[in-house]
């Protein structure tokens, strides 16, 4: 009974790079075809951690350069910066009475994200789930494409939607958005390190490929990306123990939007020296046409600025009047 509608964000936290692209972006732009579909650039994420003010709002634009560089469509569907439509930050107030403590403690990115003395973290990182929820459910949305890392705040958006519309008498309210994760591009991980995933914040440049990088630099970090002297295996068993070697298969397997088992029968036998050198030529023919236009677009701020409003003001017009119905059933 609800009708589909995509929803999903990235932060404009700078190093933009290719698990992004390969686990959230690119997914967006199949999807916007068969779904309304609206990409935010979640700003108010963002500044869960300490953000320049000089800089956020370049890098928002820098989001919303590489959405449309990657080939979503502005005028079909809607790009916006989260500060800019209320209904996110006032939902999440609602919402926040919802969710448990409980809940939130047992978030494994918190965690992760929060570092030794979690007593110094903010209080906005801590909760940042449940504006994550208020995201979503301020649009209804229906299907969320994300990474990995994001199932588990997934599924605690779906608690809250529960939970409120079981608590407020208010069957059906709220959808229980449904997580899309598919395909080998859905954990990207560091090219230095096999094991931890591919991420904005990780202090090594070696360790990502970022979607602005130049073919040299791509094919530089591929060349010194983490792998071990043995062959390839032919079948997928093989790379289970071989975290590196899956990673670099597994990105090969998503850039060129075939399976693991399909690149395998391609390389089983041979070495990375077979690999590595296709593979940096592959990621450069995929992100070098998407970087050169984020530069060309990101050179006109007026069209970005101009797009962000319009998006803006499309998604206030969805959000706004659930926004009044959840308040009313609130009894406010
Ligand atoms: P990051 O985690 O790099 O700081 P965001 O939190 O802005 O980036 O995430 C934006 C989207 O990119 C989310 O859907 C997230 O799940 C996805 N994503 C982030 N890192 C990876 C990765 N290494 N592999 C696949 N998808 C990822
Ligand atoms: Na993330």
């Amino acid at each position: 009974k609800h009708s589909p509608r995509v929803f999903s964000g990235v932060q404009p936290t700078g190093n933009l790079h290719l698990g992004n692209y390969l686990g959230a972006i690119s997914k967006f732009v199949t999807m916007q075809h068969d779904y309304p579909s609206i990409f935010c650039v979640v700003d108010l994420h963002a500044v869960t951690v300490p953000q320049d003010p000089k800089l956020l709002k370049e890098q928002t634009r820098e989001i919303a350069a590489a959405y449309v560089a990657a080939g979503i469509d502005p005028a079909k569907s809607i790009i916006f910066a989260q500060s800019t439509v209320s209904a996110h930050a006032e939902l999440a107030w609602i919402l926040s009475c919802q969710a448990r403590i409980g809940w939130l403690n047992r978030m494994t990115q918190f965690k992760d994200k929060a570092g030794k003395d979690k007593e110094k973290a903010s209080v906005g990182l801590y909760t940042y789930p449940v504006l994550m929820a208020a995201d979503i459910l301020a649009y209804k949305a229906t299907h969320v494409p994300v990474g990995e890392d994001q199932k588990q705040h997934l599924e605690l958006a779906r608690d809250i939607a529960a939970k409120f519309n079981n608590d407020m008498n208010a069957e059906d309210f709220f959808p229980q958005p449904e997580p899309l994760i598919q395909g080998p591009g859905t954990r990207v991980m560091s090219l230095k390190d096999g094991t931890a995933k591919m991420s904005k914040s990780d202090p090594s440049d070696l360790s990502r490929i970022n979607l602005t990088d130049d073919a040299d630099t791509i094919a530089k970090k591929v060349k010194k990306a983490k792998s071990d002297a043995d062959v390839l295996p032919s079948e997928e068993e093989g790379l289970e123990a071989r975290p590196e070697a899956r990673n670099l298969v597994g990105i090969y397997a998503a850039l060129s939007g075939v399976s693991r088992a399909d690149v395998l029968s391609e390389f089983g036998g041979q070495g990375f020296g077979a690999l590595k050198p296709r593979l940096a030529e592959l990621a450069v023919e995929k992100l070098a046409p998407i970087s050169e236009e984020m530069r060309r677009l990101q050179n006109d701020r007026a069209h970005l600025d101009g797009i962000l409003m319009d998006g803006a003001e499309r998604a206030d017009a969805i959000a706004a009047p659930i926004l009044r119905e959840t308040k009313e059933i609130m009894g406010f």
